[in-house]
């Protein structure tokens, strides 16, 4: 018999549908999933705990005891990254330790841990912190082709996770691109080699190829696989439940469950679908066999055409994916997830932008001191000297990178404590929104303090065509559409209301994230649609335009390489600097980069501030 671990609210809906369910579209169907018998349901994790304190105005801590409530017979899992819970850098241990436990006490049962370097360190905390709440920990490994992840290298690590205590393993396929072989090789090995933990096969339907991998994993003996609700199933997202339990039936790993209430539960969801309609985007169901050759997952891959596009350099499209190659094999081979998939993808970019290695993001750096845990392979020497210096050595972390952390627990709580007295207003309703605003300081503060807006509610829901959400649809769909015809869809608009002409992509931050915009006018006010990380994307209000900036032949004048957001000027107007001095660190694609002072002088004015966004030639200071 194989099981299965329903994704509907969890990977599903985040790779369909941007992680927008809301709760009460989830809970009328609750009773029903409940009498399945799935091995278990993933319903938090991932980008569920941000988007919804982020964009629609959800305590997550309250969706995930309402879940429990309403399917009490369903054991309900989280994708847990590690020691980055669900954000993208390291939590010191105690934090970890607490969220697991809260999560334990609010509801959730099973816990897919996994590391975006299966660096078995990083995943050592949150296991023990699992067993010792009397949860199911999970050991997941992220699923990647190289030299060193051999079918050998899986099952050693398998081994060694059954060792530490794990009560299930999992392949985690983010890309979606497993071969049937694979599959096979990879779980016939670990049940030849004796390991007896039940193992999990977690994929995407993106390659075109993962229902036979799945039949395949079946052969080898796999215990459980991960599919959604036919209505959001597919494409980016995971194969459809009701089809893969169709296809088992009579056969030697039959699920047993009841088809036909399936096909109730299917129905509800196609309502729900609907209701979502203006964040269909067609592409994100489509088949993608290219992903079995450059091996780039489907999020990391738009990111980096968007980012081509906005660096002026959308034509270096295959020169980009021959050098991700290159760059994540001098690297030693990191799976590309986040926050992985970023640091590689990004440094790619910069080397066929500027030249191999003369750009350096920050990122690229701390990936090689050792600060997101240790690279599959050694990182080649060469690379390391380029990227930390003829020193490198000194810089290199041997232990694991949250033993370099202090506990923040106690620090974050008086912060919050005092907020609430300067704010005059309860913002420490529960302990665990203590622990929403540890892991996410700025958003949190704001969800807890009232202030988050939602961006829709599910009453709101479908929104009209005259909504700049749908619009956003339409013009996936039919690019040669202007955005004039698309906002006058369904409203005859006066000349008056025509929105002013505004340049339409920028790069900004937000809360300390960084965010991919695009504008669309809309009537007389502007709406900005955005992307963050994994699977996010979301609605803002512009902030200030940015400061006028001196001709591009101004003599003195310095530069800006790339396009992107000022973070820090590190100099001040009449300051004397030397040459190759960092004068300004700028946030291009999502990574810190240093700009150098091209010759030494004294600055005479500076056209920039914190915030600003430039574009490659921009002037942004004068040095004399
Ligand atoms: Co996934």
């Amino acid at each position: 018999m194989v099981q299965i671990h329903e994704q509907i609210f969890r990977d599903a809906h985040q790779s369909i549908l941007a992680t927008r369910m809301r709760t009460e579209d989830m809970l009328p169907i609750c009773e029903r999933i409940d009498k399945i018998g799935f091995f278990s349901f993933e319903v938090w994790g991932g980008a569920t705990f941000d988007v919804p304190i982020r964009y629609l105005n959800e305590d997550p801590w309250v969706r995930l005891n309402k879940l429990k409530e309403a399917m009490p017979n369903t054991p309900l899992q989280m994708l847990e990254r590690a020691m980055n819970i669900v954000a993208y850098w390291n939590f010191p241990d105690e934090i970890v330790r607490k969220f697991i436990g809260f999560a334990k006490k609010n509801g959730c049962d099973y816990f897919r841990i996994f590391d975006a370097l299966n660096d078995l360190r990083n995943m050592k905390v949150p296991i023990e912190a699992v067993l010792e709440t009397g949860g199911h920990a999970q050991g997941c490994l992220s699923y990647t082709i190289s030299p060193v992840h051999t079918v050998e290298h899986y099952i050693e690590q398998f081994k060694e996770l059954e060792r530490m205590g794990c009560n299930t393993l999992c392949i985690k396929d983010m890309a979606g691109m497993i071969s049937p072989t694979s599959a096979y090789d990879i779980i016939k090995g670990c049940k030849d080699a004796g390991i007896k933990t039940p193992i999990n096969l977690h994929s995407h339907c993106t390659s075109g190829m993962t229902g036979m991998a799945y039949m395949w994993a079946c052969d080898a003996g796999v215990d459980i696989l991960d599919t959604a609700m036919s209505p959001i199933s597919g494409g980016t997202g995971q194969p459809p439940t009701e089809s893969i339990v169709a296809a088992l039936q009579g056969t030697e790993y039959d699920t047993g469950y009841d088809l036909k209430e399936l096909i109730e539960i299917r129905r509800y969801f196609i309502k729900v679908w609907d209701k979502y309609r203006h964040l269909h985007r067609i592409n994100a169901l489509k088949v993608d066999p290219e992903v079995t050759v450059h091996q780039i997952p489907g999020g990391m891959l738009s990111n980096l055409i968007f980012q081509l596009e906005e660096q002026g350099a959308g034509d270096k499209y295959f020169q980009i994916l021959d050098e991700t190659a290159r760059v994540r094999e001098e690297m030693g081979y990191p799976p590309l997830v986040t926050p992985t998939s970023q640091v590689v993808g990004v440094q790619a970019v910069m080397n066929v932008l500027h030249g191999r290695y003369k750009m350096i993001p920050n990122e690229t750096k701390d990936y090689c001191r050792g600060m997101y845990g240790k690279p599959p392979a050694p990182i080649k020497p060469e690379i390391m000297e380029k990227v930390l210096g003829p020193n490198w050595k000194d810089e290199v972390i041997t232990c694991r990178p949250a033993d370099l952390l202090e506990p923040m627990w106690e620090k974050r709580k008086e912060e919050l404590e005092a907020k609430e007295k300067e704010l005059d207003k309860k913002l420490i309703n529960k302990e665990e929104d203590i622990m929403t605003y540890a892991i996410y300081p700025q958003v949190g503060l704001k969800f807890l303090s009232g202030e988050a807006k939602p961006e829709f509610t599910s009453d709101e829901l479908p929104l009209p065509i005259t909504h700049p959400f749908t619009h956003s649809m339409i013009k996936a769909q039919f690019p040669e559409l202007s955005k004039e015809d698309i906002s006058n869809f369904g409203k005859p608009v006066a000349p008056t209301q025509v929105a002013p002409v505004v340049p339409t992509e920028y790069n900004i931050e937000v809360n300390g994230e960084p965010f991919e915009v695009k504008l669309e006018p809309v009537g007389g006010f502007i709406t900005i649609e955005g992307k963050v990380g994994e699977g996010l994307q979301g609605a803002i209000t512009p902030g200030s335009g940015q400061a006028c900036k001196p001709p591009a032949d101004t003599e003195g004048g310095v530069k800006s390489s790339m396009q992107g957001t000022i973070i820090k000027v590190n100099v001040n107007k009449g300051d004397d600097v030397d040459e190759n001095s960092i004068i300004v660190i700028i946030e291009a694609m999502k990574m810190e980069n240093e700009i150098k002072a091209p010759h030494c002088g004294k600055v005479e004015d500076i056209f920039i501030k914190d915030g600003d966004i430039v574009k490659p030639g921009d002037v942004i200071m004068i040095i004399k």
